[in-house]
């Protein structure tokens, strides 16, 4: 450490020692002994962001913090996405999302189906996601798991065959792709209004893109939001979707997060794809969610 970052740490406040444990075998790592409460100094904050990079997928144990804390780690990662649901926003803090199951008064509180397809957040904006971060705030005694799926592995270990097939070539990804289907019993997804659909046209995006920091490459494609692979009749898209679907959700390239009180999880939406596997509808479970905007895929 140079003497400059010495003394600009120092003006920061302390350094916390935390921990950063790699999940055995699996993509992701735990963050132990970090208390994002307190300021987090540059110095702290490089190991975080360096461990993000590495692991893809970084599990920050029990954290009291409050949706102003949860805003402002976000802020540090980037600008923030506002959801295109204006409805499930948290009163005050447009910039949290209500990821939840419970229905108060007849509505519900926050987003019941987040993500019951696999996906990677926003990929239907021409701007999506670089990262998103879930607090636990309300959790179910069974199930509510999210599963993480790493997309350069998914890359690295594509089939010659495939990988030939979709090198140079891009995809539509919309919104709108599976919003009428009910793959679940109690999943659905409010009405859109016309302003609402206006700001979800279908766009495209290299269906292999480079991680902007990192530079590895990383399939970019996903059954919740993909439609179809630009340049190519659709009887011959939709199969070759479908494998690549299926390779990127390979049982090695999977971490499934299994949710502890206060636990918040931030994942690189560039490196990962996520599914949530669902909870019993009468179990509440109830998650605030902040999305970082990152680069155009490329
Ligand atoms: C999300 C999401 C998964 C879950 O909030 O982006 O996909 O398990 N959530 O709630
Ligand atoms: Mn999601």
């Amino acid at each position: 450490m140079s003497l400059a970052s010495v003394s600009l740490a120092a003006s920061e406040g302390a350094a916390q020692a935390f921990e950063v444990r790699p999940f055995a075998g699996r993509v992701g790592a735990e963050i132990i002994g970090l208390d994002l409460s307190k300021p987090v100094n540059s110095v702290d904050f490089a190991r975080i962001h360096r461990a993000h990079l590495d692991h893809h997928v970084l599990v920050f144990r029990d954290q009291r913090i409050t949706p102003e804390q949860q805003i402002a780690f976000s802020r540090r990662f980037g600008v923030l996405q506002i959801h295109v649901l204006k409805q499930f926003l948290l009163t005050g803090h447009p910039e949290i999302l209500i990821v939840s199951n419970i229905i108060e008064n007849g509505q519900s509180i926050g987003l019941g189906d987040a993500g019951k397809f696999w996906h990677s957040d926003l990929s239907y904006k021409e701007l999506p996601s670089l990262g998103s971060m879930l607090h636990a705030q309300e959790l179910p005694s069974e199930g509510g798991d999210t599963l993480f799926a790493d997309q350069h592995k998914a890359w690295d270990s594509l089939p010659e065959a495939l990988r030939k097939a979709v090198e140079g070539r891009s995809a539509a990804h919309s919104y709108t792709a599976r919003y009428s289907e009910t793959k679940f019993e109690g999943n659905w997804r409010p009405t859109l209004t016309a302003e609402q659909l206006a700001q979800v046209n279908e766009v495209i995006h290299p269906v292999v893109r480079k991680h902007p920091e990192t530079g590895r490459k990383a399939l970019f494609v996903s059954e919740g939001f993909t439609t179809r692979i630009v340049g190519l009749p659709e009887d011959e898209s939709r199969p070759l979707l479908a494998e690549l679907y299926a390779h990127s959700i390979r049982e090695e390239n999977i971490y499934r997060h299994q949710w502890q009180p206060h636990d918040l999880v931030f994942w690189d939406n560039r490196s990962l794809i996520h599914l949530a596997a669902g909870c019993p509808n009468h179990l509440r479970r109830k998650l605030f969610r902040t999305t970082i905007q990152g680069d155009a895929p490329f």
